[in-house]
């Protein structure tokens, strides 16, 4: 499917198709056998080629950075990027770009206290996940000390951390806005993919206008039919059209 069919008229509005309004994808695990995404390099292409058929054209792909289970740090990630990309050009057209999606653990705040160089993307952006089960106790550090060095937090999938959506409210989320803390959802939630809890907490987010980034958060080439099922969802069309999403600024 080619972008230039990104859009159709269907009645008075104007629907997507695709998902090339967002140029780039900024939240994968394309990058192969470092993380619990793609194992080698041809699956790897078949994910880039099932992303660029949605029509998506940049590719900034976020290994995980998890100490004791996932332990990449720069030399890792880039190692694998340019064994990538050794075939992507010739194969899809296009390169992938890295950074890292950083896990809050308790060593966070202070490894980025320390100055050690983080990998970033686009404005100074760096992407951290915490938790999905419980409250991070430090998370609000770890923000704080991104911040402090300049840097530009992401949360990645905000919608899955179903404690900070307490009594259905937004409170916890408005705190984050209001710190300087970027939401990012993923596709797949809008699905339901991830449970109807997440899936209620997506639509509530793109309602209230509160998302910045949406990512795929793709991990193998399964997951790329659910990503195409989420532009059925009609908050999906909303977020396409709002011109509130900085995945085009990347
Ligand atoms: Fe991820």
């Amino acid at each position: 499917m080619s972008s230039v069919f990104g859009r159709f008229f269907s009645g008075n509005k104007t629907e997507h198709t695709d998902f090339s309004a967002l140029g780039a994808d900024m939240h994968a695990h394309i990058i192969p056998g470092i993380d619990d995404g793609s194992q080698d390099v041809a699956t790897s292409i078949a994910m880039i080629k099932g992303l660029q058929e949605l029509g998506f054209s940049k590719f900034i792909s976020t290994p995980h950075i998890m100490p004791g289970v996932f332990n990449n740090d720069e030399e890792s990630i880039r190692a694998a990027t340019e064994l990538l990309n050794q075939s992507a050009p010739k194969e899809t057209g296009t390169t992938v770009q890295y950074a890292a999606e950083y896990y809050i653990d308790d060593d966070f705040p202070q490894m980025v206290n320390s100055g050690k160089p983080l990998l970033t993307f686009g404005d100074q952006y760096v992407l951290v996940e915490a938790n999905m089960m419980s409250r991070t106790r430090n998370m609000e550090e770890a923000l704080f000390e991104l911040r402090l060095r300049g840097l530009r937090p992401i949360l990645a999938h905000v919608e899955r951390y179903p404690y900070m959506y307490e009594h259905h409210r937004l409170d916890q989320y408005e705190k984050l806005r209001d710190a300087d803390v970027l939401l990012q959802v993923n596709l797949r939630s809008f699905t339901g993919n991830y449970g109807e809890i997440q899936k209620r907490i997506a639509r509530h987010l793109a309602d209230a206008g509160m998302i910045s980034f949406l990512g795929t958060d793709l991990h193998n080439p399964a997951q790329l039919a659910i990503i195409r099922e989420s532009m059925l969802d009609q908050h999906v069309q909303n977020l396409l059209k709002s011109g509130d999403l900085l995945n085009n600024t990347l």
